[in-house]
């Protein structure tokens, strides 16, 4: 159980040169062959272990359809959109209504750790309205010139400050940013 002390998170894996799917709204490139030797690699137990700290989490209606799989487990998961869509796992609820409000009154109450995965529009949405404390962001080695931005429509300063950093034996880096001021 949350309260006060809960604590909202994006996190996305993007290119470097900052987008998390292709225009078509792709992601195979997601799967690249760099090596680094000297960066860690990722041990399933602890993984896992991390993931069982995460209380739900929030994406948009597209997220699925692209073939990324369901990585979510049984986790309650929180998927907004306008449109009527079947429902096709328990775990999941569709959210329509204001974006503040379901993380201030409905999620934060109830959750600890609150994940939003995507997509752009999305995360957006969560930075440019203050509900987010952190950010995630997965760099992959590889550049792929257009597509769907991280954060789309952000349209404010948001100021970071970062806490922590990885870089991986895949050639990944993984950042973690805290949110300065969520209301300026
Ligand atoms: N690289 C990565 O880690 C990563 C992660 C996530 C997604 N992606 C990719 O990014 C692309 C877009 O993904 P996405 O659809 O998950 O995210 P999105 O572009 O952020 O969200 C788009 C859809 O979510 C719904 N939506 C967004 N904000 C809403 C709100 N405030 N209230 C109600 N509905 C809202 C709308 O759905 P309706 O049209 O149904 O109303 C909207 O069309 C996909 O191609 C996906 O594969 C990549």
């Amino acid at each position: 159980m949350a309260g006060t002390d809960s604590r909202v998170t994006i996190h996305m894996a993007a290119s470097l040169d900052g987008f998390v799917a292709r225009k078509d709204g792709s992601v195979e490139w997601l799967e690249t062959s760099d090596e680094f030797p000297a960066g860690d690699t990722m041990d399933p137990g602890s993984v896992a272990a991390f993931l069982e700290t995460i209380g739900c989490y929030v994406m948009g209606s597209r997220f699925e359809a692209k073939g990324l799989g369901w990585s979510y487990g049984d986790k309650p998961t929180f998927v907004l959109t306008h449109r009527e869509l079947p429902r096709t796992r328990s775990t999941v609820e569709f959210h329509a209504g204001d974006l503040a409000q379901l993380v201030n009154e409905r999620l934060r109450p109830s959750f600890h750790s609150i994940w939003f995965v995507g997509g752009g529009a999305v995360s957006g949405e969560c930075l440019r309205r203050g509900l987010a404390d952190e950010v995630r962001y997965s760099i992959l080695p590889i550049l792929i010139g257009d597509g769907i931005p991280f954060f789309e429509n952000l349209g404010r300063d948001v100021a970071l400050h970062l806490a922590e950093l990885k870089a991986y034996r895949s050639g990944m880096v993984a950042l973690r940013y805290e949110v300065r001021d969520r209301s300026t």
